[in-house]
Parts: C-alpha cells; sequence; structure tokens
C-alpha cells in the first residue's frame, strides 16, 4: 500500500550541502516539499536567501512557497561560514536571477501557516542553524501536536567541526538548538559521524558529470568549489555532503541505523559552546529526546542523490 507522501518544511542556509537537500526533498516521492524557509547561517540571511531564490530558479523549482527567517542567532551576532561556502554563500557557479517571488511571510509566519492548515502532522527539516525552527516552536505551543517531527543535521556523536567540540549548525545558536531539543517534540538528529561517511568522491564527481544535464552542468562547478574549501579548510580534499542526510532521514528512515537517547546542548562551556553532548550509553540517566543516526547505507545515498540530478531538469 502506498503511504501519503510527508508533508514537509525545508529550513536551509544555502549553502552548497543546502541546495542538494533542497534537490533531493523535491525529488523524494515520499515527501510533499511544501515550503523552503531561510535562515542566516553560512551566509547573511540576504545571501542565502538569494541564493534559495535563485538555485529554484535554475532547478525549476518555482512552485515551492520560500520565505526569509532570523537574521542572527538568538543571542550574539551571525557568523557567515566564508571559508567554505565564498562570499557569496554560493560560490562556484553564476546563478541565473530569479524568476521566484520571494514570500511576504516571514519563515515562522509560512512554517506556522503551513503547519496550522495540513491535514496531516508536517516535518520540519532542518540543515542550517535552529533559530526558526527555535523561534516557531517558541511563538505557537499551539501547533506543537500538528508537528510530527524534526530531523535535523546537525552536531555529531564525535568531534566538532566550526570548533573542536561543536559542529557548525548548532555552535551557531546554541540556546535555539537548546529549545528544539527541550521541546519534547519527535527529533531526528544526523551529525558529523555520519556525514562525514557521505564523501564526494571523483566516482561521484563522475557520476555527477556523465548525467551531461543543464543543472548538473551547474552543480559540478558547485561541488568542485565545495570540494577545494574543504580541502583547504579541513585537508579533506572529499568533501561531506551533510544537509541531503537530513533529508534522508524522513524520505528512507529504513535506510539508516537509530539510537534513541538522551542529546544535551552545551550553552556555557568556555571551550565546549555550541557541543551536542549525546550520551550513547545511557551514563546520564537523563530523558531520550532524540533518535541519533550512527550507521547509514551510504551507497543506497548516493544512488538517490545522482537520480535526483538527473530526474530534475532545468
Ligand atoms: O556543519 C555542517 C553544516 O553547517 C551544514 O548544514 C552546512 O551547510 C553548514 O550549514
Ligand atoms: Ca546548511
Amino acid at each position: 500500500m502506498s503511504m501519503l507522501p510527508i508533508p514537509v518544511i525545508l529550513d536551509c542556509d544555502p549553502g552548497h550541502d543546502d541546495v542538494m537537500a533542497i534537490l533531493l526533498a523535491a525529488y523524494s516521492k515520499e515527501l510533499d516539499l511544501k515550503a523552503i524557509t531561510t535562515v542566516s547561517g553560512n551566509g547573511p540571511i540576504d545571501k542565502v536567501t538569494q541564493n534559495a531564490l535563485r538555485f529554484c530558479t535554475l532547478a525549476g523549482l518555482g512552485n515551492i512557497p520560500i520565505a526569509q527567517g532570523a537574521t542572527h542567532p538568538l543571542i550574539g551576532q551571525s557568523h557567515a561560514a566564508t571559508e567554505i561556502h565564498g562570499e557569496s554563500a554560493l560560490d562556484g557557479v553564476d546563478l541565473p536571477a530569479s524568476t521566484i517571488v520571494l514570500s511576504q511571510l516571514s519563515a515562522v509566519q509560512l512554517m506556522a501557516s503551513i503547519i496550522a492548515d495540513s491535514p496531516a502532522p508536517v516535518t520540519i527539516i532542518a540543515t542550517g542553524p535552529l533559530t526558526n525552527v527555535a523561534q516557531l516552536l517558541t511563538n505557537h505551543p499551539e501547533l506543537h501536536s500538528r508537528i510530527r517531527s524534526i530531523s535535523i543535521m546537525g552536531g555529531g556523536t564525535e568531534r566538532g567541526n566550526w570548533r573542536p567540540l561543536a559542529e557548525f549548525n548548532i555552535w551557531f545558536d546554541p540556546e535555539a538548538a537548546d529549545i528544539v531539543f527541550s521541546s519534547g517534540l519527535d527529533i531526528h538528529l544526523c551529525g558529523l559521524n555520519i556525514t562525514h561517511q557521505v564523501l564526494i568522491t571523483p566516482e561521484i564527481f563522475l557520476r555527477l558529470e556523465n548525467i551531461d544535464s543543464h543543472l548538473s552542468r551547474r552543480i559540478v562547478p558547485l561541488m568542485k568549489f565545495f570540494a577545494h574549501a574543504y580541502d583547504t579548510t579541513f585537508n579533506m580534499p572529499e568533501p561531506p555532503l551533510h544537509d541531503p542526510i537530513a533529508v534522508l532521514m524522513v524520505s528512507r528512515p529504513e535506510l539508516f541505523t537509530f539510537a534513541h537517547v538522551p542529546v544535551a546542548i552545551e550553552k556555557d562551556g568556555t571551550h565546549t559552546r555550541g557541543a551536542t553532548v549525546i550520551d550513547l550509553h545511557g551514563v546520564t540517566n537523563t530523558p531520550k529526546n532524540a533518535y541519533v543516526a550512527i550507521g547509514l547505507d551510504v551507497p543506497a545515498f548516493w544512488d538517490l542523490m545522482i537520480d535526483a540530478v538527473a530526474a530534475i531538469s532545468e
């Protein structure tokens, strides 16, 4: 029996891996992508929003509403990841001018409207800092029962990236992450322990180049920029494609192994602020508040990701 597609909202900070998450979400028949919302993270809000509008124009995804969200974290200022994503937050190719009109609603307003009106509970997929999601949960407690799940790319069971023990999305807004992880809602988390297994290798580049479509001819240079940035910054010539994994957790959960465990967000540590403290062995006797990915069928992901790029024409 075919299940009805799951209504999802993708909250992102495009971002090279974010745009690949957009493609996978739009392509996945298990999902109904209701909206894309943007949040300051990889770049300032105006840049990541322009990137979402221009990339969706390129990919022919003009039918998906796009709304702009938070300009900065709940506490403190923005920190663009220009080392990884460049000045535009999506360097590597000249994207077409946008033909999509940005929603008049804010990200939180659009999220709330979709969730309130949806006949079925909505899943939020978050591939950037959790500022918008935290504001939604805080401002709309009446909608919590209409949220099916929150699927997050962030943190990890081992080391960090932006800080030695903190991953960028969580580090950017730890207060927001704490609100989300304390919400009591269903949370699925894919961290660096998983996404660092999902590497754009020369073989993946060849598969992308062999598609040879209007879209793939722009995806390849984007990913080449991303690879060079990762090589220069982290000495990783094969970059991890983080964000589409948060989409895959919703569309194909059977490809994962999850551990239902306590996850705490460090907000105060001098050297550890932004860390996800994941209690894999239950030593803290605290509530199990998240399903944390600890295994993934990586080849199956790549087959779906390549199919998504090939299937979505200009
Ligand atoms: O740490 C990786 C995450 O931070 C990804 O979502 C990437 O796009 C950046 O937002
Ligand atoms: Ca991102």
